[in-house]
């Protein structure tokens, strides 16, 4: 009887080669930016599509410094994916590749000998990896960061394909990033469990959830669970007419209330919290937001307040079977557009069906939400309250 592992397997897609796509037998996977549930889905489906056809497939440790650092890896920074290394991880959060937000190519921080840290562009020496390693395509798993460096890297001349991850959904042309569905599923139900404590103890509940520029989770968790007031960062906020809300909602008996803000949210006429300035090799880390808006509304409505900041929290865990199906369909269809000879694309969801848009289209823009959308609207005609003049 035949193993499974030495079954021939039916190759569903054709390779498609030309002069300017010669054909594919080796390609890397690597993972860049914060994790999102979901980032091992698309891993494991590319892998067996890859394999499918034929070709080899490698993954890159922690973005691309296990190609620009090999000597800091036990495995030389580079592991084989095998069809046995992908199986049994599509429910499992994180990435088995692991994952940087501080290790961009481009501007790679490098300490000199008296201390000093100098960004220095690796492209050059990233590409000369790739091709001593025989890796003749990428793609690139992450966030705006990790597809604005595959398109350089494109320019450069590598061949890339992008899929969309991360947890915030700031991704232009894309309907859903995976990651977006399991962290306002997690966040709903934390802002559940904190309705029944709040109303327990009358108090105002501030939930601070993440959300650097965009307020997608905050407003998605927010109405999903029936927050009273969200702060998001497209509407600056002034707290007034959110103590009002609780204010009116106290005469009326209901002695508590809950409110969701984003990390990135800003007072009308202010700036971000942050918790570190940008600094050579990352960008700012926000936080704090929340107990800065407890803190003033305990003062404008005299009522105890409480912060809750779910952060991390919200890229943990398992992928919801939404992001899962998501993130499988993105890994095969950045396969299958490699195999069709595309390049310099990013995969996409559009409607019902996976399809592709130009990386440099999409490279350094972010996907904010529109004031006038469908949930925006829902929310203020339930009366929730966005700190603004509209309530
Ligand atoms: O981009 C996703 C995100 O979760 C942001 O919402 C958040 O600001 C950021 O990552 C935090 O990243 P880290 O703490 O890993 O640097």
């Amino acid at each position: 009887m035949a193993s499974a592992v030495s079954r021939p397997c039916r190759a569903y897609h054709r390779a498609v080669s030309t002069p300017a796509h010669p054909p594919i037998r080796r390609i890397a996977l690597s993972t860049g930016g914060g994790d999102a549930p979901g980032l091992n889905a698309v891993i494991r489906a590319a892998t067996l599509a890859a394999h499918n056809l034929g070709w080899d497939v490698v993954g890159i440790r922690d973005g691309f410094n296990g190609l620009l650092s090999p000597e800091e890896y036990d495995d030389g920074g580079v592991i084989s994916l095998s069809r046995d290394r992908v199986r049994g991880i599509v429910h499992l959060g994180g990435t088995i590749l692991g994952t940087t937000n501080r290790g961009n190519p481009t501007r790679y921080p490098v300490e000199r000998a008296d201390g000093t840290v100098v960004e220095i562009d690796r492209t050059p020496e990233l590409l000369d990896r790739f091709a001593e390693r025989g890796i003749d395509a990428l793609i690139t798993i992450g966030g705006d960061g990790s597809l604005s460096i595959g398109h350089h890297l494109n320019v450069a001349g590598l061949r890339v394909i992008g899929v969309p991850k991360t947890i915030d959904n700031d991704l232009e042309a894309t309907m859903s990033t995976f990651g977006f569905d399991s962290a306002v599923s997690f966040a709903s139900e934390c802002i559940d469990r904190l309705f029944s404590t709040a109303t327990s103890h009358g108090r105002v509940i501030v939930v601070e959830v993440m959300g650097r520029y965009a307020g997608w989770i905050a407003l998605h968790s927010g109405v999903a669970s029936g927050a009273h007031a969200i702060l998001i960062p497209e509407i600056p906020f002034d707290l007034t007419p959110v103590a009002e809300t609780i204010a009116h909602r106290n005469e009326l008996g209901s002695k508590f209330s809950i409110v969701v803000v984003a990390e990135g949210a800003t007072p009308l006429g202010g700036g971000h919290s942050t918790i570190e300035a940008a600094g050579q090799g990352h960008s700012e880390r926000l936080g704090g937001i929340g107990s800065k808006v407890a803190d003033e509304l305990e003062r404008l409505t005299g009522k105890e307040a409480r912060t809750v900041v779910l952060g991390h929290l919200l890229r943990g865990g398992s992928p919801t079977s939404f992001d899962r199906l998501l993130a499988l369909r993105f890994g095969a269809a950045a396969v299958r557009a490699l195999a069709d000879g595309l390049d310099g694309r990013m995969v996409c969801l559009a409607g019902d069906s996976v399809n592709h848009v130009s990386l440099a289209d999409i490279s350094g823009k972010q996907k904010k939400v529109p004031l006038d959308c469908d949930t925006v609207r829902t929310a203020r005609e339930m009366g929730i309250s966005f700190g603004d003049l509209q309530g």
